[in-house]
């Protein structure tokens, strides 16, 4: 890879450990009876072999279309106007529907937002996990296919009985383990789970997590985590990468991000976040969430910011370096060394 090409975002390189996935300058449009959108906006990141990568953001800032873009499931009016995604070098972006569908599941899988809703409710859990497998040309025999199922429910904390079953005989956590257990039936190197505790109460969210992780541990697959959950980030990923309106904002180790938030957006979202320590009340972000087909001028959160100035209502910030191992797009990180 040509460093040049991606001055903006820090490379594994700060780390040492091997990136698995590059995202460069990714941008996806939606046509409209209004013009083009842009759900996903010059978006570049990394992401590292067996890390945890978490994606943020408010309603409608691109995080699933961002997603299914990843995985070549981006459908119209949707379409990819620039920017690669480098998959061991290779760029995706470029693959044509037929060649991405060899890729997905076996080198990179989605677990989509609702997926407790995707199952097929006819088909047993058994021939729905054998027919990911079936589109890649990989026929087993029933006891082959006994064995693999087992172990792959096993991983993700379901018994081997559970394969008899339809879709409407699982509680929601169920469904959502099976949704993981299809994911990682081919074990690919990248797993994105979109928003995979939504709908479920506290402690199955928990165990969700904890299957994700256990399964990552297990597989070194790297995975994206999408959610808007704060405090599940906090306590779950590595990396946090904050988006708003599109794009990336902030992109910072976890604990740094925590400490230390520089986009202002990150902070306000970190600050609503309930203190251990102090009980603070809970508040959303004030302000209301941008639209993106009339995204303000320049930097599209500076009406809801509380330190914008003069730059930001004209100029829109690019993502830059921000310290050791993290990028922000704010104008104030050119006022404030
Ligand atoms: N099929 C579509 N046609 C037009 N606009 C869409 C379509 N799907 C999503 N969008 C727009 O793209 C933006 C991002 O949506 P989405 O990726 O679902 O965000 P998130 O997952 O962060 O909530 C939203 O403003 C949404 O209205
Ligand atoms: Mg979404």
């Amino acid at each position: 890879m040509n460093s040049l090409a991606q001055p903006t975002v820090p490379t594994a390189a700060h780390s040492g450990s091997e990136v698995v996935l590059q995202v460069r300058e990714l941008t996806v449009q939606y046509a409209t009876s209004r013009g083009p959108v842009s759900a996903v906006n010059h978006v570049s990141f990394d992401l590292r072999k067996g890390e945890i990568l978490g994606l943020v953001g408010e309603s409608g800032s691109g995080k699933t279309t961002l997603a299914m873009t990843l995985v070549g499931l981006l459908r119209p009016p949707g379409r990819i106007v620039g920017g690669e995604i480098l998959l061991n070098g290779r760029n995706l972006a470029k693959l044509s529907p037929h060649e991405y569908k060899s890729v997905r599941l076996s080198q990179i899988a989605l677990m989509p937002q609702g997926a407790m809703n995707s199952l097929n409710p006819v088909i047993p859990i058994r021939e729905q996990i054998l027919d990911g497998l079936r589109d890649h040309g990989i026929q087993l025999t029933p006891a082959e296919a006994d064995r693999h199922i087992a172990s792959l429910l096993e991983r993700v904390g379901l018994r081997a009985e559970v394969a008899k079953l339809h879709a409407h005989e699982l509680s929601g956590g169920m469904k959502q383990r099976v949704a993981l257990a299809i994911a990682i039936s081919m074990q690919p190197q990248v797993i994105i789970a979109d928003e995979p505790t939504s709908a479920l109460d506290v402690v199955v969210q928990k165990l969700v997590i904890e299957t994700l992780r256990d399964v990552q541990e297990e597989l070194g697959a790297a995975i994206i985590l999408v959610g808007h959950d704060m405090g599940l980030m906090a306590q779950t990923v590595d990396r946090l990468g904050v988006m708003y309106a599109g794009r990336l904002v902030e992109i910072a180790p976890m604990r740094d991000a925590l400490i230390s938030p520089q986009h202002p957006y990150t902070r306000l979202l970190i600050e609503a976040l309930p203190s251990v320590t102090e009980k603070k009340k809970l508040r959303g972000i004030p302000g209301l969430a941008p639209q993106l087909l009339n995204l303000p001028k320049g930097c599209a959160f500076h009406p809801r910011c509380p330190l914008a100035f003069e730059p930001c209502s004209t100029i829109t910030p690019e993502i830059r370096p921000a310290g050791p191992d993290r990028a922000a797009a704010c104008h104030l990180l050119e006022v404030t060394p």
